[in-house]
């Protein structure tokens, strides 16, 4: 097959990697990929991704098979749909049902309306009526802006005060409306499913890590750190919540007449009654994604090929036992401004680290050396017998990476090892 995958992270370079290893690749591209891709792949010039029409007529030309898309901006913004049109296939959902990410109220409202257990929720138009909502609610509680906002448009807010500035917040910054939420109270957990419109495949779990600092402390971030499987989501709940709340949202999906294709991630709260929906992706997560493709053990081609096809019925996944876990190298400053440019080494050494796979994510090429180009630059993915020895292969490898201007968090994975 000849295969064009999408993205420039650490997530594609991970998707990359495995791919690569498919016996049913013929030619393999990527765009705008990144130094770690172009290790797997050719990388596309010449084609940026948000233009569509280009990128659509480009896949024509070099008869691709099969379309990966690995962030979630291409999908909401209809890149799927604009391939469909031209008969190319494509792993990753439709802008229709993109929205399952790309808005939350679409998502709040479709489990209400099939009984998908989630935070209860009401939806204001003026900051008024919102005020008096909290007001009466009491704390804590959530306050949510609609739309993609880079994990930067959620609150929980402790008091009522907090709640009042966030909702005067959203619609200062223009929004129309907002969302306000109970504040579950659990652990959080990843579950990634394969989806063709009816049939759900169980695809790993992942907890990761958002905040920038040890302790979970500082800003939030796009994360820094994820480790696989999720303990705490013990078998019967990742029955529970595939039965209760991904299957009803697949078949919700497709009675919308926007049936879902692609890789659906589900954030969980679980909570004393059972597993919540705190929010759908409709991508991998990215670094979740770097620590489930080391487990992986099925070809994954054939398997997103299906999803895009409708054939999930007939596949079947294994996984390695082993558990893995990544640690993200991220500029100083990140997330807030941060510089790039500096150089970064050591990495042939991590990598040779047993059980060790580095990721590159914001990185480039500058002659001979390799540079940071971004926020999050690099994962270091250890992988062992249990969380611990994982964990202490990626932070063996991380300690052999040359990068002054870099950080990472020391405590990936405490809460499981607690
Ligand atoms: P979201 O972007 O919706 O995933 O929210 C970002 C983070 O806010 C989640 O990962 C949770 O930690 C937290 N959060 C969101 N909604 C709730 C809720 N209803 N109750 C408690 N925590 C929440
Ligand atoms: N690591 C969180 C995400 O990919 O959304």
């Amino acid at each position: 097959m000849n295969v064009l995958l999408l993205g420039s992270g650490g997530r594609e370079h991970a998707l990359a990697w495995k791919l690569a290893q498919s016996p049913a690749m013929t030619q393999f591209y990527a765009l705008p990929g990144n130094p770690g891709i172009a290790e797997h792949a050719e990388v596309v010039e010449g084609v940026p991704l948000s233009a569509h029409q280009t990128l659509v007529a480009w896949c024509r030309e070099n008869a691709i098979d099969l379309v990966v898309v690995g962030p979630e901006a291409p999908l909401v913004a209809g890149l799927v749909d604009r391939l469909a049109e031209a008969g190319i296939p494509a792993f990753g959902p439709t802008a229709a049902a993109a929205r399952l990410e790309g808005s939350k109220l679409f998502t709040k409202e479709l489990c209400r309306e099939n009984g998908i257990p989630t935070a209860a929720f009401a939806r204001f138009t003026t900051p008024e009526s919102a005020w008096a909502y909290v007001h009466a609610e009491g704390a804590p509680i959530v306050v949510k802006a609609d739309g993609l906002m880079a994990g930067k448009g959620v609150v929980v807010a402790l008091t009522v005060e907090e709640a009042i500035a966030a909702i005067d917040q959203v619609f200062a910054a223009g929004g129309q409306e907002v969302l306000i939420e109970e504040f579950m109270e659990g652990e959080e957990a990843s579950l990634f499913c394969l989806v063709d419109g009816e049939t759900v495949l169980p695809f790993g779990s992942a907890q990761d890590h958002k905040r920038a600092f040890d302790g979970d402390l500082g800003p939030n971030t796009g994360g820094m750190g994820a480790y696989s499987p999720a303990p705490v989501l013990t078998p019967e709940l990742e029955a529970r919540a595939i039965r209760e709340i991904v299957v009803p949202t697949a078949k919700a999906m497709v009675a919308l007449g926007a049936p879902f294709r692609g890789v659906l991630y589900a954030g969980l709260m679980l909570t004393a009654s059972g597993p919540k929906l705190i929010e759908y992706n409709c991508r991998f997560g990215d670094p979740e994604c770097q620590v489930l493709m080391p487990r992986l053990e099925s070809d994954l081609l054939p398997l997103l090929d299906a999803a895009a096809h409708g054939k999930l019925a007939e596949a079947s996944v294994s996984w390695s036992p082993k558990s893995a876990l990544t640690v993200v190298y991220a500029s100083r400053g990140y997330p807030g401004a941060h510089q790039t440019g500096s150089e970064i080494s050591g990495l042939e050494d991590a990598a040779r680290t047993e059980g060790v796979l580095v990721f590159l994510a914001g990185t480039k090429r500058s002659g001979a050396k390799l540079v940071s180009n971004g926020g999050r630059v690099l994962n270091v993915t250890g992988t062992g017998a249990d969380l611990k020895a994982a964990r202490d292969r990626a932070y063996e490898a991380a300690e052999k990476i040359q990068w002054p201007e870099g950080f990472y968090r020391n405590d990936i994975g405490w809460r499981a090892l607690k």
